[in-house]
């Protein structure tokens, strides 16, 4: 290596205990995926690092100097557009000792003044001044001190991802077939230049972020864990939306293996089969909101209403992006059992705020009520795996031998919306990439 700016991420832990062949089988994988912190922090260089992972939607930063945070697992990073317009992303780790030079979650700077001394970096992360300079010696400005910058930063319509890792294929290849789900989501919001991630609802859960990953494409947990919420829609309803949830092995819904571990639930054969706003349970104002579609749309207000609902399907894009219903939800790593997620709502830049505030309605059962259902059960089998060791597989046979996961076109491969080939297919993309020894690279040299 002879380019002294460029910084190699590892000397990495050794190879992970045990073999892991082992560890992830066909139809079942070891607890210790869940519980052993030497093979969380390789997760943290050989999945986070070393693939793409989603940092952050354009419209968070519309304006030159807007910034946010974003983490490529546990690293912090911070998001810019600078003053020119372009996207920058660097370490949100002082390159003196260490400190994060920004601790907003967003905003609008030229730069940032690292709080610990007081070094001051641009908004493309360059150091520009250091109180006392005078006082290091004469090699020193032949360092390169500038905030450290991953390997390869891209974005597909909007959507913004990195990777430490200079030889991960480009992101379109990554993406592969869930492009064409990503665009479908895209389109039934408006398409890319209409699409603006609003508020965002954080917070933290007591468990392995693989337990959140697990039940993204499960779609056989849902007349149980959110049994609540279907008996009083069919109680005072007499159906409506995920009602058809309750016989999901014999619905229309499909669950489907995408590329490198990607996965999507397709609801809509059954959510938008007819008309996805009747569908809807009734949410507060939804009376005089319909009666304002039709007063401005006319015959396009059905097209309209079906637009407000959630696009129907849940695409996980491995290792940490899901886009459910209309919302962008983040995973992320803490540490071996701790993981923070973030439920982004989106808005439509050319609607008017009725529409944009159904929007919002239209999603308030998920995630504001049943992701506490989906977080309570997350957190029981993370007790679960720690506590009880001697038993020590997690399973995920659901219809591997039922002959029912069939291939379909361009590699997918899809079966009914209760299969666990979700779990299958994104823990071999897992084991991969836990194999590998990738080569991880920040870049802390001047810009050119
Ligand atoms: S750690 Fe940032 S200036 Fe010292
Ligand atoms: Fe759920």
């Amino acid at each position: 290596m002879t380019n002294t700016a460029k910084i190699s991420v590892l000397p990495r832990t050794p190879a992970a205990q045990g073999d892991w062949d082992d560890l992830v089988q066909e139809d079942r994988v070891h607890r210790r995926l869940y519980t052993d912190e030497a093979i969380f922090s390789r997760e943290m260089n050989n999945i986070f690092a070393a693939t793409w992972v989603y940092l952050a939607h354009e419209s968070e930063i519309p304006e030159p100097n807007d910034f946010k945070q974003a983490w490529i697992g546990v690293r912090e990073v911070i998001v810019a557009r600078d003053e020119a317009g372009v996207i920058r992303v660097f370490s949100n780790r002082c390159s003196h000792r260490g400190a994060s030079v920004c601790r907003e979650h967003r905003g609008n700077a030229a730069g940032f003044t690292c709080p610990y001394h007081g070094w001051r970096f641009d908004n493309r992360g360059q150091l520009f001044g250091i109180p006392g300079k005078n006082a290091y010696g004469p090699t020193f400005k032949s360092r390169d001190m500038h905030l450290a910058r991953p390997a390869q930063v891209d974005s597909y319509k909007g959507f913004v991802f990195a990777t430490l890792n200079p030889d991960a294929p480009p992101l379109l290849d990554h993406l592969g077939n869930a492009a064409r789900y990503l665009d479908d989501w895209i389109d039934h919001n408006g398409g890319a230049s209409n699409l603006r991630l609003a508020g965002v609802q954080r917070f933290h859960l007591a468990c392995n972020w693989k337990l959140i990953w697990d039940n993204a494409g499960d779609g056989y947990h849902v007349p149980f864990s959110h049994q609540s919420l279907l008996v009083m829609t069919n109680a005072r309803y007499g159906g409506g939306d995920m009602a058809y949830f309750a016989d999901a092995d014999r619905s229309k819904m499909t669950n489907s293996a995408l590329d490198n571990g990607h996965t999507v639930i397709d609801q809509r054969p059954e959510m938008h089969g007819e008309s996805a706003w009747r569908l809807q349970r009734p949410q507060p104002g939804r009376e005089p909101y319909e009666d304002h579609v039709a007063s401005i749309y006319g015959d396009q207000a059905q097209q309209v209403l079906d637009t407000t609902v959630g696009a129907g399907m849940n695409l996980n894009i491995f290792p940490n992006l899901a886009l459910i219903g209309n919302q962008v939800q983040v995973i992320q790593p803490l540490a071996v059992a701790s993981t923070g997620v973030h439920w982004y709502a989106t808005q439509r830049k050319d609607a008017d705020p009725e529409v944009n505030t159904m929007r919002l309605r239209t999603q308030e059962d998920f995630p504001v009520m049943g992701e506490m259902d989906d977080a309570a059960n997350f957190e029981e089998c993370q007790r679960g795996l720690c506590n009880s060791p001697e038993d020590e597989w997690v399973d995920m046979s659901r219809h591997h031998e039922s002959g029912k996961d069939v291939p379909v076109e361009d590699g997918i491969i899809r079966g009914p919306v209760t299969t666990d080939l979700h779990m299958r297919n994104y823990y071999a993309q897992w084991k991969r990439l836990m194999q590998a020894e990738p080569t991880l690279r920040m870049d802390k040299g001047r810009l050119a």
